[in-house]
Parts: C-alpha cells; sequence; structure tokens
C-alpha cells in the first residue's frame, strides 16, 4: 500500500494493492474523469505534484513518463510511499 495526497481536497489515502489510484480516489468521495481504465485513452491523465510514480500505461511517452509531470490515475501507481496528486 502506498498514500496519495489530493492537494487540492486536502486529503490523504491509502491505496491498497487490490485497487487503482483512480478507485481509491472515488472511494474516498472526490470526483475524476476516467473513460478506457486500462491506461490506454489519457483521460485520467493527472498532474503529479510531489513523489514519483510507477507508470504503467500506454499513453505517455518514455520521456513524458520520466518526467513525472503527469501520471495515468487507473493503472500507474507509485514508486515511492506517497504521491502527491493534483486532485
Ligand atoms: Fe484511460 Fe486512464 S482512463 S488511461
Amino acid at each position: 500500500a502506498f498514500e496519495v495526497e489530493l492537494a487540492e481536497s486536502g486529503l490523504t489515502i491509502t491505496v491498497t494493492p487490490d485497487q487503482s489510484i483512480l478507485e481509491a480516489v472515488r472511494a474516498s468521495g472526490v470526483e475524476a474523469w476516467s473513460s478506457c481504465e486500462e491506461g490506454t485513452c489519457g483521460t485520467c491523465e493527472t498532474v503529479v505534484l510531489a513523489g514519483e510514480p510507477d507508470h504503467r500505461d500506454s499513453v505517455l511517452s518514455p520521456d513524458e513518463q520520466a518526467s513525472n509531470e503527469t501520471m495515468m490515475i487507473c493503472v500507474s501507481r507509485a514508486a515511492c510511499p506517497k504521491l502527491t496528486l493534483e486532485l
């Protein structure tokens, strides 16, 4: 499990191994856009304010993934104990 701080909502949530960040965000009552939920459409792209994502999507290029500026929260996870997102 890892933590995600939702900066605009003022919440910090825990994402368990059996759920996506998107699911955990919605479970906390915060709305987030999605469509494919498979990491292929880009609808759920979210700005990363701090932390290092574990990118698992096929939308961002390798350079975009390496920049860690945004992530697809339907499939990507954290490569650090805590991510801070613009949500
Ligand atoms: Fe399509 Fe996340 S909902 S990439």
